[in-house]
């Protein structure tokens, strides 16, 4: 999972305290605890932890979706992924203290963050199992906390070569957690499995075809993966099917676009602040970035009325912007004082302005299919 909220907030840990452990690695090594701080933050641009109304969630009847549910649990129960999150003969070893320190840094940035992503999926839906009675419901969520517990822990495996390890245990007691209502948790979740399906595989494939470019082993596992998150995705389009209303009505539809946004903007100013990252990997950000939103706004048109146009004249443009005034806003906090005060309220305020013309780009309307389901075709 990969969520992010939209509060402008920083609270705990400002991210500019988290990064500064993280150069000061160049003085001394950066540590477990380093590590945990980063995963403790919880501003736009870290994944943050979920809770909700299970009672809800448990209240719900997969009865309309039967056939097809009871086909993905079964895929799910087989298990095809067991064996898949082990260290094998294809695991290179690493150099990482030959590793250039820019890159070690915003890929140190990058594994923490995709390990807290993993968890905060974990945690959701261990605590929707715990609390649930429901039994489609309660089984549904604990294979998917399988799921992520077995990512979340393959990526701490592979920080820990760097001497690294998030502390997991100390995250789901003290991470705070924000509430969503089960229909929030519906969009956005399905959201990020399916841009993390995308995301995955547009990496895989990337380095399938330029294995010089690969300069860790973890992207090899990447395709087993991405098929896993691709599962977890068609439980939550299947969930939103039971419920017309949830993916029909106006207010709905209106949601509906402003979490697709919020995403994709999200993603678009997260993946720019690793330059050297993508550089490493040969991957042009804006390009990276579109492809994925290409895939996933194909593949959410299983359920959602509409999609976003990507290709609009004025999205790059703006999201281009939203991104400048993050930055702008990033280096205000770092100057401080009554300036830095200034500059970053003038940086939140471009930043709201590019987000709302973002928002009212008009959408291309969709009309969902008769059968949701999908496989993984990229
Ligand atoms: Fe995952
Ligand atoms: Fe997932």
């Amino acid at each position: 999972m990969n969520i992010q909220n939209n509060s402008h907030s920083a609270d705990a840990t400002t991210v500019e305290e988290g990064l500064a452990r993280v150069e000061a690695q160049s003085a001394r090594e950066f540590t477990s605890d380093d590590a945990t701080a980063l995963a403790m933050q919880n501003t736009l641009m870290t994944p943050r932890f979920y809770t909700t109304d299970f009672d809800e969630l448990d209240a719900l009847n997969v009865e309309p979706v039967r056939k097809d549910w009871d086909k993905l649990i079964a895929q799910m129960e087989a298990d095809p992924n067991k064996g898949h999150f082990k260290k094998n003969e294809d695991w290179d070893a690493i150099d990482w203290d030959g590793m250039e320190p820019e890159l070690k840094k915003e890929f140190i940035d990058f594994l923490v963050s995709s390990c807290t992503a993993e968890f905060s999926g974990c945690v959701l839906y261990k605590e929707m199992k715990r609390r649930g009675n429901n039994p489609d419901v309660v089984q549904l969520f604990q294979l998917m906390a399988r799921d992520e517990a077995r990512h979340a822990g393959f990526i701490n495996d592979a920080l820990r070569e760097a001497g690294i390890q998030v502390n997991l245990g100390f995250l789901t007691r003290e991470k705070k957690y924000t509430y969503f209502r089960p229909k929030f948790i519906y969009y956005a979740t399905y959201l990020s499995e399916k841009i993390g399906y995308a995301r995955y595989i547009t990496i895989y494939r990337h380095l399938e075809a330029n294995p010089e470019q690969r300069f860790h082993p973890i992207f090899k596992w990447f395709k087993e993966w991405c098929n896993d998150e691709f599962s977890h995705g068609e439980a939550f389009a299947l969930l939103m099917r039971t419920d017309e209303k949830l993916t029909t009505s106006f207010a709905n539809k209106l949601w509906i676009k402003f979490f697709l946004t919020a995403v994709f903007g999200t993603m678009w100013v997260r993946d720019h602040a690793r330059p050297a990252f993508h550089e490493a990997l040969g991957v042009d950000i804006e390009w990276y970035d579109q492809e994925v939103f290409r895939k996933t706004s194909e593949i959410s048109k299983q359920v959602f009325p509409m999609e976003l146009d990507i290709n609009h004249p004025r999205w790059k443009p703006t999201l281009r912007r939203l991104e400048k005034a993050f930055a702008d806003m990033d280096k205000a906090k770092a100057k401080g004082g009554l300036g830095g005060a200034l500059g970053k309220a003038w940086g939140a305020t471009r930043a709201g302005l590019a987000f709302a013309s973002l928002y009212t780009i008009p959408v291309i309307k969709n009309d969902v299919p008769e059968s949701v389901r999908l496989e993984p075709a990229y």
